[in-house]
């Protein structure tokens, strides 16, 4: 028999946290249903989302371990959804997702014994996100291996909720780790017949407009390699591009780790190179037997010597620029939320009001447990 299983959620601005739940949900059974709410509900419930619905279903869809996606699930998850797609119970990570009046989300499937947790990605979400943009932070850049032991939480800097926290969400900064890179990973090297595609770049928050780009890309070949630039490299290109809007700002925004399981997580990619050279070179490309490189139509900023990162490869004619038709950027999306910054604020200090209100209540009736009179 198939065991089907049931996810839902917002998967506003997908990360890495969203994939290793789906991850860890698809392990649970055999076939993997996910649910995304419409804007609308999300508006009403949380505030307003980063990503629109179509955007967001297309990303989540685009997921390694998704089979399906139902487009508007509902924002409380009901007996009546699992059986209509067929699936046996719902999996949830394990933090609290309450509605707008504070009723948790999977109140019903919890009593009818059909609701299953999963371990939550300490370090990241959506709110932490949109917080790092707003306060312009750079605390999730690695700057010192003792710095990952720290607990932020008790930090002066976490106003507006950006480093959360809630209770549930404990960590405030990922902590990377081999395994999780192995888990994300896909088994298989490339075949001696695969036809390997190289494409490099930041690919911070990653976003649809990457997406675009690199299913674009993969249909050159069979085999899709990413090359991600480190985080010096990343910070160098946005100070100095030409066509910067935000000039010295602290880009990027996740770190080489994030950046590598953001990627990874998604089905058209087959492996990732953790802090590729900025420039393409003979031995890169023979190192992979790479036979397509490609960029998107975004500029190029030349290397530090002042020549173009991609010669190589076009001079071995083997240079493609790709068009994604999306015009989507990672300082676009970093706009769309600076532009809206009073929403944001306002729904990440209402989020953490709500969970720590609800924190409270849970704390209360543990004690009452033990301590009955
Ligand atoms: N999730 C997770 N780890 C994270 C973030 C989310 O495992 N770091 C899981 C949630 O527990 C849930 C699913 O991803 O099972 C969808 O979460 P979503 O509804 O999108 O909420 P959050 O990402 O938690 O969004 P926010 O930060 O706005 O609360
Ligand atoms: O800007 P970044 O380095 O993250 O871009 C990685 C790759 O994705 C680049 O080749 C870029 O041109 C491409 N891209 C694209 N369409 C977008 C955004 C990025 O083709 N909307």
């Amino acid at each position: 028999m198939v065991v089907k299983v049931w996810c839902d959620g917002c998967y506003d601005m997908v990360h890495f946290g969203h994939a290793n739940s789906l991850r860890q949900a698809k392990a649970m059974g055999d076939y993997l249903v996910v649910g995304v709410h419409t804007d609308e509900e999300i508006t009403l419930h949380k505030g307003p989302p980063v990503f629109n619905e179509q955007e967001r279903y297309r990303m989540v869809r685009a997921i390694k371990w998704v089979d399906e996606v139902v487009e508007g699930a509902p924002y409380v998850t009901t007996l009546e959804t699992l059986e209509k797609y067929d699936c046996e119970f719902c999996v949830h990570g394990d933090d609290i997702t309450m509605t707008a009046d504070g009723t948790d989300t999977y109140h019903i499937v919890k009593s009818a014994n059909k609701y299953k947790e999963c371990q939550r990605t300490q370090g990241v979400s959506t709110t932490n996100l949109v917080g790092r943009m707003l306060m312009l932070s750079k605390d999730h850049l690695q700057r010192g291996a003792q710095e990952y032991n720290v607990d932020r939480r008790s930090s002066s800097d976490m106003s507006s909720g950006a480093c959360g926290r809630s209770p549930w969400t404990g960590l405030s900064q990922f902590l990377p780790t081999t395994q999780k890179i192995l888990q994300f990973s896909n088994k298989d090297g490339p075949k001696k017949t695969d036809k390997i595609v190289y494409v490099a770049g930041a690919f911070d928050l990653f976003h649809i407009g990457h997406l675009d780009f690199l299913e674009k890309a993969k249909e050159l070949g069979t085999y899709l390699i990413v090359g991600l630039h480190t985080d010096p490299v990343v910070n160098r290109v946005y100070k100095e591009c030409e066509d910067s809007r935000y000039k010295g700002f602290n880009y990027p925004i996740m770190n080489i780790h994030e950046r590598t399981l953001s990627v990874l997580a998604y089905r058209c990619v087959d492996e990732v190179v953790i802090g590729a050279p900025y420039a393409v070179s003979k031995e890169l490309m023979e190192h992979f037997n790479v036979s397509v490189v490609c960029h998107g139509q975004t500029s190029v900023l030349p290397d530090i010597g002042g020549e173009d990162p991609y010669s190589e490869p076009k001079r071995q004619g083997k240079y493609q620029t790709v068009d994604s038709g999306n015009d989507l950027t990672t300082e676009k999306l970093v706009e769309r939320i600076l532009t809206r910054r009073l929403d944001y604020e306002e729904r990440n200090r209402k989020k953490e009001e709500k969970e720590m209100a609800a924190y409270a209540a849970f704390m209360k009736q543990k004690d009452a447990e033990v301590q009955p009179n």
